[in-house]
């Protein structure tokens, strides 16, 4: 790899691979439709493998994956989830913080331990679990496998704890389903680079440029709304803004006749008024799984 002299990176002169690499990146999307074929041994392998060698805090290693193949268990997970193609998945990866081993290897190797009730290794075993998810993820679709996230795992984390054997100091935090595509999606559209990235210091755009961001990111409208869907975002904004804004959050709904994005994501979909008020359940769930980050 060489530099120009002024000392940023030259494409031109990079190796083959780190092209078909950026293609890949920017060309991958969410895949939800499987064939019926198994990944062999030997890609799962390589895939899992480039899993286990990625970044990590201290070169720690605070996860561990679940691997899933077996049918009953992949039907157990859709159904749990709510997400019939989880099943159609050959193989799913549920990636879990893990502070069970290196609390073990601590206690065999006399040595002090409170990582399991420390909010500073809470915060970088998080990242830790991801970013191995996501270098799994990209090696997966390197080897031509479609993949896709499923968040959705958190709502019965107690259920899979039981399932699974899952030791205490063990937390689920995401499941990757790999798979064969049938036919592989078109990537979505993106805020652009402009928005996230902001040289030196914070940018703040204006309302008017803000607004036009996400309007060229979103631009299909549902206008099917019915009473029912109505009905709820009235709800979830009365709980969330009071009464008078709720009003006009309705209003405006009812003039344009379709709800934006915004107002179907947080109004709708990840209802403002149920997500703050889940944080002690999920906070006892942690702690039932013997993560004691935050007293
Ligand atoms: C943490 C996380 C959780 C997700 N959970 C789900 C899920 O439960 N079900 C699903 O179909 N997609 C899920 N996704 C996939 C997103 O919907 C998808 O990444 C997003 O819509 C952008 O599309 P793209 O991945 O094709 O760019 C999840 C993605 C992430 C990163």
């Amino acid at each position: 790899m060489s530099t120009d002299h002024h000392g940023s990176f030259d494409i031109t002169e990079s190796p083959e691979y780190s092209g078909e690499t950026i293609k890949l990146l920017l060309e991958r999307a969410s895949c939800r439709n499987f064939k019926e074929k198994p990944i062999p041994e030997d890609v799962m392998y390589t895939v899992l493998n480039a899993g286990v060698h990625a970044a990590t805090g201290g070169n720690l290693q605070p996860f561990s994956i679940i691997r899933i193949e077996n049918k009953e268990m992949r039907q157990w997970f859709a159904d749990n989830c709510g997400q019939e193609f989880i099943a159609k998945a050959p193989v799913s990866l549920l990636f879990c913080i893990d502070m069970h081993r290196l609390k073990r290897w601590a206690a065999l190797c006399n040595a002090p331990f409170a990582a399991d009730r420390a909010f500073r290794h809470f915060w970088i075993s998080f990242q830790d679990t991801i970013i191995a998810a996501q270098n799994t993820c990209t090696a997966a679709d390197a080897m031509g496998l479609g993949s896709v996230y499923i968040g959705t795992v958190m709502e019965f984390i107690p259920e899979m704890r039981e399932k699974l054997d899952l030791p205490d100091g063990v937390l689920p935090v995401v499941l990757l389903c790999l798979g064969w595509p049938k036919h592989y999606p078109e990537p979505r559209k993106k805020l652009d680079v402009d928005v996230l990235v902001h040289r030196e210091k914070y940018h703040d755009p204006t309302n008017q440029e803000l607004l036009e961001a996400f309007e060229k990111k979103y631009t299909d409208r549902n206008t099917d709304i019915t009473d029912q869907q109505m009905e709820t975002f009235r709800t979830v904004c009365e709980e969330t803004e009071g009464k008078e804004l709720a009003d006009r959050f309705v209003e405006t709904v009812k003039e344009k006749g379709f709800f934006n994005m915004a107002q179907l994501y947080f109004g709708l979909h990840y209802r403002a008024s149920m997500m703050a008020e889940g944080n002690p359940d999920i906070m006892k769930v942690i702690k039932n799984a013997g993560l004691n980050f935050w007293e």
